[in-house]
C-alpha cells in the first residue's frame, strides 16, 4: 500500500488506538518483549524514538513483528527518514518543522507527521501538503487552550499533540475535534524497560484507560 491509501489507513489507526505509546528501546530483547506485550494487548502501534545510538542497531527486530504498525519518532534529518524507511516504518514524527525534510518524505512516499506550535508554523506545514501535524511539547506549550483556539482556525488539519501527556490530562486532549491521538513516553516508563519489569508493563498495558 502506497501513498495517499496509506496515509487514509494509518490515520483510520491513530483514530482507533487515541494513544500512541513511545519509547527509547536499545536492545532486541527490548524490542521482542515491548511488541509482544503490545499485541499481546491488542494494541498495535508504537513510536520508536531515536533518542539513542543503540535504537540504530537493533530497530530492525521490528522486522519480526509486521502487526506492528510502527512509526520512527524524533525524526530530524533525512538520514533519518532513510532508517525508517529501511526498517519497514509505517509513519515518521518530527519534533519541528523542515520544509527539506518534508519534501523528502514526500518524494519518498513517506508518511511523515512534522511538529508545530505556532500558527506560523502550522501555516507552513499545512502548505507543505501536511494534514496531521505533531503538536510538541503539548504541555509546555498550553496545549489544550492553544489547540482549541485552533478548531475553528485550522478546519481539517488534525494536530497529535505529545510532551507531557499522561492519565490524568489524555482525556481532555481526546475530547478535541481536531486532536486524531495522543502520544505519550508515560504508558510505557523507560525505568520500567530498563529493569525488564515486563510484568508491570503488562499490566500497565491491560487496565489503561484509553484501552479498556
Ligand atoms: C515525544 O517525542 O513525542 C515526546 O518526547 C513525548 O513526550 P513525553 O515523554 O512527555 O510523553
Amino acid at each position: 500500500m502506497k501513498g495517499l491509501q496509506c496515509l487514509i489507513k494509518m490515520k483510520e489507526i491513530f483514530k482507533k488506538y487515541k494513544l500512541i505509546p513511545l519509547a527509547t528501546l536499545k536492545s532486541k530483547e527490548e524490542v521482542k518483549n515491548i511488541s509482544r506485550l503490545l499485541l499481546d494487548n491488542n494494541i498495535p502501534i508504537f513510536e520508536l524514538t531515536l533518542r539513542d545510538a543503540a535504537v540504530y542497531e537493533i530497530a530492525d527486530e521490528f522486522q519480526n513483528f509486521p502487526e506492528i504498525n510502527l512509526g520512527i519518532g524524533t525524526i530530524k534529518t533525512k538520514s533519518d527518514i532513510d532508517f525508517a524507511l529501511g526498517i519497514g516504518a509505517k509513519f515518521g514524527i518530527s519534533p519541528g518543522f523542515k520544509s527539506n525534510l518534508s519534501e523528502y518524505a514526500h518524494k519518498n512516499d513517506f508518511i511523515l507527521i512534522p511538529g508545530v506550535v505556532t500558527p506560523s508554523e502550522v501555516l507552513q506545514a499545512i502548505s507543505s501538503g501536511h494534514d496531521i501535524l505533531k503538536f510538541f511539547p503539548a504541555e509546555a506549550f498550553n496545549g489544550l487552550s492553544v489547540l482549541r483556539g485552533y478548531q475553528n482556525v485550522f478546519q481539517g488539519i488534525s494536530f497529535m499533540p505529545t510532551g507531557g501527556i499522561n492519565n490524568n490530562n489524555m482525556q481532555d486532549y481526546l475530547k478535541l475535534d481536531n486532536v486524531i491521538a495522543v502520544g505519550a513516553s508515560s504508558l510505557l516508563p523507560q525505568e520500567l524497560i530498563t529493569s525488564k519489569d515486563w510484568d508491570q508493563l503488562d499490566a500497565r498495558l491491560k487496565n489503561h484507560l484509553i484501552y479498556t
